[in-house]
């Protein structure tokens, strides 16, 4: 009796989902299964974060709304991280805001700077919420393949001219889901000068950047000084520190693209539950050894 707006009639099936029932259909057919599908670690938050956010749930004043750009402590917490982790200085006030969840925020991100008929070039495969979140805001996907010739990075040289004169936003996604691919601080300074040439926003999605073995370290596009005019980069705990269901992350870099997400946010939620925020300090500011051995485990 209803139809489905063409802005979802056009969506592809959900792939996670789409692999969950694909999942619990070989699971009745007794078929053993390892689950290479979403990325959701398989150990429990580690208990000092868990306590932080049972201390933060006993406080009335987190019982209210938060504020959709996030608590200032917690994007000080963020800031501090990225500066240990990156060497990186960030203004918590207008180059941090929080998320619930990288997610929303990838999907989000869009609609404050995307018009109809505007093209986003999204790599593939990736990630489907690149794709998902241009349709979202009636802009149309220009994909860039990643394949082994080219190291799982996207050949920029290679977009023609009528696609980047409409380009807007240049996805990408270091260390790489789901190719595992990871890149160098040089490369990352390669595409912020593309970008400059061509007037694109980079959008970064950072989730993985704390997954790393042999040695590498992967590297914030932030690192590259010129990013701050195009960047803006998405990172997670989810990952980091086993905590997928709390739905916490951060996005940071230039103070524009980050004030067009947070106005996008202030009109659509109501920001992360401050308890969860207080957990998020806890893994930010606390020991980082759970980080090292989820490392040991995963690698
Ligand atoms: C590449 C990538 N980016 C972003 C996310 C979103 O993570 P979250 O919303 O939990 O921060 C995921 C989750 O699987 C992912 O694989």
């Amino acid at each position: 009796m209803f139809e489905f707006s063409h802005r979802l009639q056009k969506l592809p099936p959900y792939l996670f989902v789409e692999l969950d029932r694909l999942k619990a259909e070989a699971k009745a057919r007794g078929m053993d299964v390892i689950d290479l599908g979403v990325g959701d670690p398989d150990l429990p938050t580690p208990a000092h974060i868990v306590e932080a956010g049972k201390r933060a749930l006993e406080k009335p004043e987190n019982h209210h709304y938060p504020s959709s750009v996030g608590m200032m402590a917690f994007r000080e917490a963020a800031a501090e991280w990225f500066r240990r982790r990156f060497g990186v200085e960030l203004d918590p006030a207008t180059e941090v805001v929080t998320l619930i969840g990288s997610k929303e925020a990838i999907a989000h991100f869009p609609l404050a700077f995307v018009n109809p008929g505007d093209v986003v070039l999204v790599p593939t495969p990736a990630y489907p919420v690149y794709h998902i979140g241009t349709l979202f805001a009636g802009g149309e996907t220009y994909y860039l393949p990643l394949t082994a010739e080219n190291d799982f990075k996207p050949d920029l040289s290679a977009i023609p001219e009528e696609i980047l004169s409409r380009a807007k936003i240049l996805w990408i996604n270091y260390p790489n889901n789901p190719t595992t691919a990871v890149v160098t601080k040089e490369w990352f300074a390669e595409v912020v000068a593309f970008a400059r040439d061509h007037g694109l926003i980079v959008a970064h999605d950072a989730a993985y950047t704390e997954l790393y073995f042999d040695g590498y370290v992967p590297p914030s596009i932030l690192e590259v000084p010129e990013a701050r005019e195009v960047a803006i980069e998405f990172h997670s705990l989810s990952k980091t520190y086993c905590m997928t269901g709390w739905r916490i992350g951060f996005a940071v870099g230039n103070p524009e693209l980050v004030k067009g997400l947070t106005t996008v946010k202030n009109n659509v939620d109501s920001g992360c539950f401050q308890a969860v925020q207080e957990a998020g300090i806890a893994a930010l500011t606390g020991p980082q050894d759970c980080v090292e051995e989820h490392r040991r485990i995963f690698g």
